[in-house]
């Protein structure tokens, strides 16, 4: 297989605490896209919670979903890969970049690149128990560039249909800029498909990152959630149409229609608390110039009605002219990420 096996191939990527159902469903609503991720499930203890890993698969009509599971333990993993794929997953992805302290301490994530042999054992165990597709993704490196291409090489030796990276270091976090030559070597020299994912601010971006490393799909994470319609936009660069330019009123109604589908997928019948929506008004107001005090005044708000009645007053007026979510990048608020490739 060398294309992506997912129409069109653009991906929702796993965002901890972030990417629920809920937002995976609302994100989806704008689309097209062609695949959209759990956020990683945990396996860790002497034995998995069948149930637990069941509950990850929750599917959207016509987008794939991949679930991802982070560990060390092969056998556990295998067991937890198992249980998603017979639930549905379409795909289930091994996390090989959570560049999180703990995650270093626990051993886990992007820390198994520094462990070769081991992570052979897991991605070997786990490929043995998924009859369908099987990913993984990773970052560059733990703390070194040089061995980006030998990770690749491991993945795919191990039997992976692709692998999704995150071209940037374990320890660099999210500094600095995603090396997107990063995405081009392991496309060159390796068979399987490869995603690429970092930094695709705006939605042009996305088409570039395809023309310049030739990935066969673009994974988008925090874009996405600063502009929910990035996706429509590529499409629509895609097929040579004007990209729909969203205003103040559509960042209200996105963060509404957040609410709502935050509200119907709670089990336990409590008022929704107010943080999960501040965490996405804290993404959605990257692309309004000069809102800090747009920011203090909502984020002082304590129930979510306040607060979407305080946004709807600070935002609703804005005209599309004045937000950074043009397809092209109108203010180029945000970094772009190939900077590196010119280089
Ligand atoms: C809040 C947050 C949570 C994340 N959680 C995960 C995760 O659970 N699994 C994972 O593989 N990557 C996770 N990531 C990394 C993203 O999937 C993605 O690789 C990274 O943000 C770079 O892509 P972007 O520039 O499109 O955001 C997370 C990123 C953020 C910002």
């Amino acid at each position: 297989m060398t294309r992506f096996p997912f129409e069109p191939p653009f991906i929702l990527a796993p965002m901890e605490g972030i990417t629920s159902a809920a937002v995976r469903g609302v994100l989806a609503s704008y689309g097209p896209l062609g695949m959209v991720c759990t956020e990683f499930v945990r396996v860790a203890g002497e034995k998995i919670s069948e149930a637990h890993f069941r509950r990850q698969v929750t599917k959207l009509p016509g987008v794939a979903l991949s679930v991802q599971i982070m560990g060390n333990e092969p056998r556990l993993m295998a067991e937890a890969s198992a249980v998603v794929a017979a639930a549905g997953a379409d795909v289930v992805d091994v996390n090989l970049g959570c560049p999180t302290a703990c995650a270093a301490r626990k051993n886990v994530g992007a820390a198994l690149l520094k462990q070769p042999e081991l992570l052979g054992r897991i991605l070997l165990a786990m490929r043995g128990a998924v009859p369908g597709l099987f990913s993984a993704k990773l970052r560059a490196g733990f703390d070194t560039w040089e061995d980006a291409l030998a990770h690749g090489r491991l993945v795919e030796a191990c039997g992976a249909d692709f692998l999704t990276v995150h071209p940037r270091r374990g320890i660099d976090r999210y500094r600095g800029i995603a090396d997107w030559r990063i995405i081009s070597l392991l496309r060159r020299e390796l068979g399987l498909p490869v995603v690429g994912n970092g930094d695709v601010w705006y939605a042009q971006d996305a088409l570039r990152m395809i023309e310049e490393t030739g990935c066969a799909a673009v994974m988008l994470g925090r874009p996405a959630l600063r502009n929910p319609w990035i996706f429509r936009q590529i499409n629509e660069l895609l097929a040579g149409r004007e990209p729909f330019s969203p205003s103040g009123v559509d960042l209200v109604v996105h963060l509404r229609r957040l609410r709502e589908a935050m509200d119907t997928g709670r089990l336990d019948g409590r008022p929704l608390p107010v943080g999960p929506l501040k965490e996405q008004f804290l993404f959605l107001i990257r692309a309004v110039p000069d809102a800090l005090t747009i920011r203090r005044r909502v984020l002082s708000l304590e129930t979510c009605d306040d607060f979407l009645d305080g946004v709807e007053e600070a935002l609703s007026s804005l005209a599309a002219e004045q937000l950074d979510l043009d397809a092209r990048g109108r203010y180029g608020l945000e970094r772009c990420g190939s900077a590196l490739s010119a280089a």
